[in-house]
């Protein structure tokens, strides 16, 4: 049994760093071509040196710079993908930020900036997706299904945070969201799924792992005893969008070292 993505287009947002990297990592080295997604001229270099790794193992792929949360921007960068490559079959629904803040002190930007990027920018990229899906139909020759979107939530999507009300708003949202389009889109052929990370080792949570005392007190949280890895979540994502998931829809697959099992409460309650 083997995972191939051969002759497919994945656009993967957020990929210069991160989580997002690892995925177009492990879709690229599935055969799929990968659109290295970065939101600002900022990540240029960083989106350039995640494209070198993978066409230095063999894989294909192009960067393209494009602020999710921006429609005119969505809108051109899908209509780019599919003049260059012809069409797009899985969409990796992955930038995300945080700006962390006590409730009372949160600001309208920063509860705008979180909701922008994870929520409006999984939505944008999800229906310009869609729409190409259907406008190119099911093709044999590259996947069963007419196309696949996978959202990369968080733990957050059902464990409360505090001090980080907007991204775990953000992250319930897209639960709804991704099972919406699952259900609307279903008889499409069109499969959508959520991966949840838990604490991987990332620029993001780079506070909770970069001390050893942070370190220690993160994996309190975790009974595997481990922080995750970006390729943690990119053997599932390349897993999920190849035809071996083809039953899989509309749920949500936590990868988290056991972190939603509330390790707190395994001497307590
Ligand atoms: C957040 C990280 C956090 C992890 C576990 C992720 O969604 O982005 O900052 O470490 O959840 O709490």
């Amino acid at each position: 049994m083997q995972i191939s993505l051969q002759n497919q287009v994945a656009v993967i947002t957020g990929a210069s760093s991160g989580i997002g990297s690892g995925i177009a990592k492990s879709l690229a080295s599935a055969g799929a071509t990968v659109i290295v997604n970065h939101s600002s001229e900022r990540s240029a270099d960083e989106a350039k040196a995640v494209l070198k790794e993978i066409t230095d193992a063999g894989g294909k792929g192009i960067t393209y710079q494009c602020d999710v949360s921006k429609e005119d921007q969505v809108i051109k960068m899908f209509q780019d993908v599919v003049s260059e490559f012809g069409t797009v079959d899985i969409l990796i629904n992955n930038a995300g930020i945080q700006k962390d803040s006590k409730f009372t002190e949160m600001t309208i930007d920063q509860w705008n900036a979180v909701i922008g990027v994870n929520l409006t920018g999984q939505f944008l990229c999800a229906r310009e997706a869609i729409k190409e899906f259907l406008r190119r139909g099911i093709d044999p020759s590259r996947s069963i299904a007419c196309g696949k979107i996978i959202h990369i939530s968080s733990v957050h999507e059902i464990i409360p945070w505090a001090g980080h009300a907007n991204y775990a708003s953000s992250k319930g949202a897209i639960r709804m969201l991704m099972q919406t389009l699952a259900q609307e889109y279903g008889a499409d052929k069109i499969r959508v799924n959520s991966i949840c990370p838990g604490a991987i080792q990332t620029p993001i949570n780079k506070d909770a792992w970069s001390t050893p005392d942070a370190l220690n007190s993160l994996l309190t949280l975790i009974p595997y005893n481990r922080i995750g890895q970006p390729q943690d979540i990119g053997n599932l994502a390349a897993f999920l969008a190849s035809d071996l998931a083809d039953y899989i829809t509309g749920t949500s697959i936590f990868v988290d070292g056991g972190m939603t099992t509330f390790e707190s409460f395994s001497t307590g309650g």
